[in-house]
């Protein structure tokens, strides 16, 4: 646009009538331009290196000392109001930008507000914090380790012969790296390993004897892995197991414990409880919990719950402690079973859906 910024067309030597009209003319353009580009532009017109005022200026040199002071004077007197007219709509368009700006990012405080619902504890983590708890308050520790394995610590130690099925590729996921010993390291297909971490790591007291320090008693709930997956298997699950190991522990111990735990649980007394002869590497007599309710839906009906058993000789050698001395149980038990007995359900794979409609209910 370079009419826009040619100079003011007017004479060096100017009358009053002139300048009051360059005025004039400045807060009708100024007036006019609608952005900052355009007043700048027009700026240009009146103030820039070839604007109407610079011209003005420049031409005083010529005139006579006397008139040069006077003209001067006068001319400086139109820029100067020149000036403010730029400076007063500078502001009126910068203002109005920034209304424009706020009108267009106005907040409506009216509007209802969002809603933001309250998030919630899966009904699975809901059913390992009520097993903590019980426990707890049955004189149990718990324990916590890593979900990826060592072979010696999923299988070998536990008393696993090599050609075990639980050891075969068919239901234990394998992780693509080497432990020390050259065998694959696993996502432990159950949370057995624990048994073995946790006494490992008091064998030391248990050996020394100190008074009322002499037994292990833990449970150690987490995730566990296999390769299997239908109503009511997934290949991520959840157990618990529990270790008690003292001088004197017996399966007595064990089921007066587990009895007492599924009284908490299930919230009631109307229960019984059996064990049924079974088979587990690392214990012998190993032994299936099963349980029947005696009111309600599941009256009448026995449930397998838990595989428990008397640690085996083998597996509390390696746990570094003498099977002459030190004897007890062991279990473990599925989270998700014991969920879905006590809120009802009968798919498994419903805990993993993320179905809201499902998930609510527990809340
Ligand atoms: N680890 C066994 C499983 O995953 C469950 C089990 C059975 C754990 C007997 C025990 C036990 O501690 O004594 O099927």
């Amino acid at each position: 646009m370079a009419d826009l910024i040619a100079p003011y067309p007017m004479a060096a030597d100017s009358s009053s009538q002139d300048l009051d009209a360059l005025v004039a003319e400045a807060r009708a353009r100024f007036a006019a331009a609608a952005d900052g580009t355009a007043l700048e532009n027009e700026k240009a017109r009146f103030l820039g290196k070839t604007g109407a005022i610079t011209e003005l200026l420049k031409g005083l040199g010529k005139l006579d000392p006397v008139v040069k002071k006077s003209e001067g004077a006068r001319i400086n007197v139109a820029k100067a109001a020149i000036e403010a007219l730029l400076t007063a709509r500078r502001e009126a368009l910068a203002n109005a930008q920034l209304e424009a700006k706020l009108s267009a990012e106005a907040i409506d405080v009216t509007l209802p507000g969002r809603g933001l619902s309250t998030g919630g504890i899966h009904p699975v983590m809901r059913t390992w914090r009520r097993i903590e708890e019980i426990f707890r308050s049955i004189g149990f520790d718990v324990a916590d380790g890593p979900e990826i394995e060592t072979d010696w610590m999923s299988f070998t130690a536990l008393n696993n012969p090599e050609n075990h099925p639980a050891r075969s590729m068919q239901d234990t996921f394998y992780v693509d790296i080497n432990d020390a010993e050259g065998r694959p390291l696993n996502l432990r297909p159950h949370t057995s390993p624990m048994q073995v971490r946790y006494a490992r790591m008091h064998a030391e007291r248990m050996r020394a004897g100190t008074s009322g320090m002499t037994d292990i008693k833990v449970i150690a709930p987490g995730r566990t892995y296999r390769i299997d997956s239908d109503a009511t298997h997934s290949p991520m699950f959840h157990q618990v197991e529990g270790l008690w190991l003292g001088e004197n522990i017996s399966f007595a111990d064990l089921k007066g414990v587990y009895t007492a735990f599924l009284n908490a649980f299930f919230e009631t007394d109307a229960l019984s409880v059996r064990f049924r002869p079974s088979y587990f590497p690392f214990t012998e007599p190993s032994a299936e919990i099963d349980m029947r309710f005696e009111t309600g839906p599941l009256a009448g009906r026995w449930l397998e719950i838990s595989g428990s058993g008397q640690v085996h000789p083998s597996v509390v050698a390696n746990f570094g402690l003498d099977p002459q001395r030190h004897i007890g149980f062991a279990f473990g038990s599925g989270i998700e079973r014991l969920a879905m007995l006590r809120y009802g359900i009968d798919d498994l794979r419903l805990f993993y859906e993320g179905d809201l409609r499902f998930l609510e209910q527990f809340q």
